[in-house]
């Protein structure tokens, strides 16, 4: 989608055009005849939430009026939901061009609905020989966005279609080779980003026990990836500040392995890379916008497959850290090639933070169904509820779960440290991120899980089915957080 700023008289606008209208006290020059204010006065009398589309030949206007005295977040959030709802009227109407103006409405929220528009324009379609329709430009009222801010948005959306561009993309056309090869030539042409991919020969002369046992099943070889991006060089701090590492699960294909998934439960597991997609996209998109921040993304990736050679329940592995670890299923292999990478990230970087995204366990889905994130913390309270905190803002939220002393029994394996999978059915999310836990060691971590947000089965929100991108605003608002506490501290 092209996007331009241009000032919009609504009044005399030509093309298809869309208003937003909030507050009734502050509106003013309304395009609409006397006709059309009473149709809208009437609604508004009954509800404030409503589309109206009025013909103004041989064009649309799309009058969007919406309840402004909500608390920002949620009028934001049903604001690009309303936006996904005009999408498809838009689609409907084969309109490829609009404008966007507003009255007695704040420029956040123009921007929330901008957001839903572009969220809920994306569909992965580069497989059907008929593309869609999708919004080509977009013309924004520039009493409403300055072209810095449209430009770091717009880039943050291209990082989040890329995210949900490669979770789609079956493991046939994206084996963990592949994936690093992209990620390495994206990170090529980004300022201030290297990347270092690591090979099999590499990743066994490092001992990754986890990631090598994962991919003994499979005939594509693993890779581990690391990207860096620091974006405090050569500023007033020192180039050494000590990174937020990002870890993200690349699992490419997940089969479950020898402990197979049944039926239907393989389908969809092309996204169980979503984690790595994940936080090589944060990264990227804070390189983009050059957040002042050191990151560093630790990204293991393999596809987990059974074969003659696969590793095996009752298998005891050596982990990067020298944990033993018995294999209890090796459809838990998520945590197998996590705690490798969260290992390294903690021996060789001095994190100042380990966060880790990863559709790591059913149970999350059980949990919270697919409106939220999984969320886990040991020594890093305060991170947490700062994510808390922006997570309700951009409305991708987490709940926070209990990491107890008590659930570390669960995971215990009587002929070695740990055992990668529990004996019960109870508190599945909880023992995997205190299984991940262990390998930070003191170092301030936090999990999430985005089993349930990564991939949608049903379209829902401004989502159509397939994946999300899901938190990766949430990062990023992050970060951009890290940037405003760092300010006021000097
Ligand atoms: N990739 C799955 C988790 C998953 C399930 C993600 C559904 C997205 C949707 C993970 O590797 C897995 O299979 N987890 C098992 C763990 C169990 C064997 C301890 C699970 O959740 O059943
Ligand atoms: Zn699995
Ligand atoms: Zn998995």
């Amino acid at each position: 989608m092209n996007y331009t700023l241009e000032t919009i008289n609504a009044k005399t606008f030509e093309g298809n055009l869309i208003y937003l209208y909030g507050d009734e006290t502050a509106a003013r020059d309304l395009p609409l005849g006397r006709k059309e204010i009473e149709e809208v006065r009437k609604h508004r009398e009954r509800e404030r939430d409503f589309v109206l589309v009025f013909d103004r030949l041989p064009y649309h206007l799309y009058f969007v009026s919406f309840d402004s005295e909500r608390q920002a977040p949620d009028c934001q959030e049903r604001l690009r939901c309303t936006a996904t709802r005009v999408l498809r009227m838009l689609i409907t109407e084969a309109d490829a061009d609009a404008a966007i103006t507003a009255s007695g409405t704040l420029p956040e929220e123009v921007a929330a609905f901008v957001e839903g528009l572009t969220l809920a324009d994306y569909s992965f379609d580069r497989y059907i020989s008929k593309t869609p329709h999708h919004l080509q430009n977009l013309a924004i009222d520039s009493l409403f966005l300055k072209p810095d801010e449209l430009e770091a948005s717009r880039r943050l959306w291209n990082r989040i279609f890329w995210c949900r561009e490669w979770v789609n993309l079956p493991v046939q056309d994206l084996n963990a080779a592949q994936f690093a090869d992209e990620l390495s030539s994206i990170a090529a042409d980004l300022e201030g980003v290297s990347c270092t991919v690591m090979d099999l020969k590499q990743i066994q002369s490092l001992r990754m026990g986890g990631l090598l046992a994962v991919n003994r099943g499979s005939s594509d070889e693993p890779r581990f990836v690391v990207l860096e991006y620091n974006g405090v060089k050569g500023g007033r701090r020192k180039a050494s500040t000590s990174p937020i590492c990002l870890v993200g699960k690349g699992i490419m294909f997940d089969t479950g392995g020898l402990n197979i998934k049944p039926g239907d439960y393989m389908c969809e597991m092309k996204s169980d890379m979503a984690g790595a997609a994940t936080m090589a996209s944060v990264l990227f998109a804070a390189a983009d916008n050059h957040l002042p921040v050191h990151l560093v993304a630790l990204l293991p990736m393999t596809d987990n497959r059974p074969a003659a050679n696969a590793y095996a329940p009752d298998d005891i592995i050596t982990m990067y850290d020298g944990t033993t670890v018995e294999v209890v299923n090796t459809d838990a292999e998520g945590r197998l090639i996590l705690a490798d990478a969260i290992a390294y990230a903690a021996k060789n970087y001095n994190p100042q933070l380990i966060v880790t995204a990863a559709t790591l366990t059913g149970a999350a889905v059980r949990a919270i169904s697919t409106f939220g994130i999984a969320a886990m913390q040991q020594n890093a309270d305060c991170p947490m509820t700062m994510l808390q905190l922006v997570g309700d803002q951009v409305y991708e939220r987490l709940v926070q779960f209990p990491m107890w002393r008590e659930y570390d029994e669960m995971i215990k394996s009587k002929f070695a440290d740990l055992r990668n999978s529990t004996m019960s059915p109870q508190a599945g999310t909880i023992t995997a991120g205190k299984f991940l836990a262990h390998f930070a060691g003191e170092v301030p971590f936090i999990h999430l899980d985005i089993a349930g947000v990564a991939y949608f089965t049903k379209a829902q929100q401004y989502y159509r089915e397939g994946a999300s991108g899901y938190g990766i605003r949430l990062l990023y608002a992050f970060l951009q957080m890290q940037e405003m506490i760092e300010k006021g501290k000097k």
